[in-house]
């Protein structure tokens, strides 16, 4: 044990802030094994902002929002990509890179948004709305994509939507983003009643509390929050979004209003900025553990398949975005 405490130091370093050294003897020796396993496996670790410190900021190769993991994904030349996220972000990752093995650590990391559509709810809706141009976020199921004209992330939704041309587009299936994005470009959009059910829970009133409560903090906001909740921010934006705007130094106290580890990790990268935390989990992203990345990379599972009728369609879609 003594060993991996040491070939671990170095890693520790970086995470002391946020990790206490109890907390570090339980995981050394999994980081350890893990940075082995990707060695002998050909392996990286693509990581989302949402991963707890140890993956994040220990084991992972890659990290950032949804849209830069997916471009990422596109180039990667190992032979082996673990995705430390949920179902919907390894999924992306095997469409643009179809010849890797894409391991997902636990299956049961899914998202409320991917779960609340299906492929026959895409098909109806361009039934009842003929011509109207379908743009779906990247939270979906690959049959969900495959029905869609363009994906979308939270990073790059306005630039999708307004590149589109048409003053009313279907935008699925997240409804606040819909909505907050069409408060920002006036353009009308036919959504879907599906909700981050992280972001969901964030109320307008909350955020008023907090303000009185730590004067002078600046607020960040997911837009996968409820319209009247980003109308109570400073500013409103994707994770990486966020994390241009804490590393910008336009802040020295600020909350985000986003998913727990999100602050955690950027605490890491700015000592200098003081982080309010009132944050919610997500019990998905939460899934992915240490112990799950090493046994994922010890049994080479479980591997993403998607069939080929619908990556085919899907792929495009998400190529579309890509290339926008
Ligand atoms: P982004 O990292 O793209 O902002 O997405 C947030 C999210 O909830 C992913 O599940
Ligand atoms: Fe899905 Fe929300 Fe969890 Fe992201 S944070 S995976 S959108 S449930």
């Amino acid at each position: 044990m003594q060993d991996v405490l040491t070939r671990t130091a170095p890693l520790y370093d970086r995470v002391r802030r946020v990790i206490p050294p109890a907390e570090w003897a339980v995981f050394a020796d999994d980081i350890d094994a893990i940075l082995e396993l990707k060695r002998t496996r050909n392996a990286v670790i693509l990581a989302h902002n949402y991963q707890t410190p140890e993956i994040f900021h220990c084991v992972a190769d890659i990290v950032g929002d949804s849209l830069l993991l997916a471009r990422e994904a596109q180039t990667v030349e190992a032979d082996v990509i673990v995705m430390a996220g949920v179902h919907f972000m390894a999924e992306t990752a095997k469409l643009l890179n179809p010849t890797k093995r894409v391991l997902m650590p636990d299956m049961r990391a899914g998202c409320s948004l991917a779960d609340s559509i299906t492929a026959a709810d895409v098909r109806l809706l361009r039934q009842r709305y003929p011509g109207v141009p379908v743009v779906t976020y990247v939270n979906t199921s690959a049959a969900v994509k495959a029905e869609s004209d363009v994906c979308c992330t939270s990073g790059n939704a306005k630039r999708i939507v307004e590149s589109l041309g048409s003053d009313t587009v279907i935008m699925i299936p997240d409804e606040y983003l819909a909505q907050n994005i069409a408060n920002e470009t006036g353009i009308r959009m036919i959504t879907w009643a599906g909700h981050c059910e992280v972001h969901e829970r964030f109320t307008p009133e909350e955020i008023r509390r907090l303000r009185v409560e730590h004067p002078g903090i600046v607020v960040l906001a997911h837009p996968e929050c409820p319209p009247e909740v980003v109308a109570e921010a400073d500013f409103a934006g994707s994770t990486a979004g966020m994390q241009e705007f804490v590393a910008s130094g336009k802040a020295s106290r600020v909350v985000l209003i986003t998913e727990c580890s999100m602050s955690d990790n950027l605490a890491v990268l700015h000592p200098e900025v003081e982080f309010i935390r009132p944050c919610n989990l997500c019990p998905h992203m939460k899934r992915i553990t240490l112990p799950a990345l090493r046994h994922s990379l010890e049994t080479m599972g479980t591997e993403i398949m998607i069939e080929e009728h619908l990556a085919v369609r899907a792929r495009q879609a998400v190529e579309r975005m890509l290339a926008l």
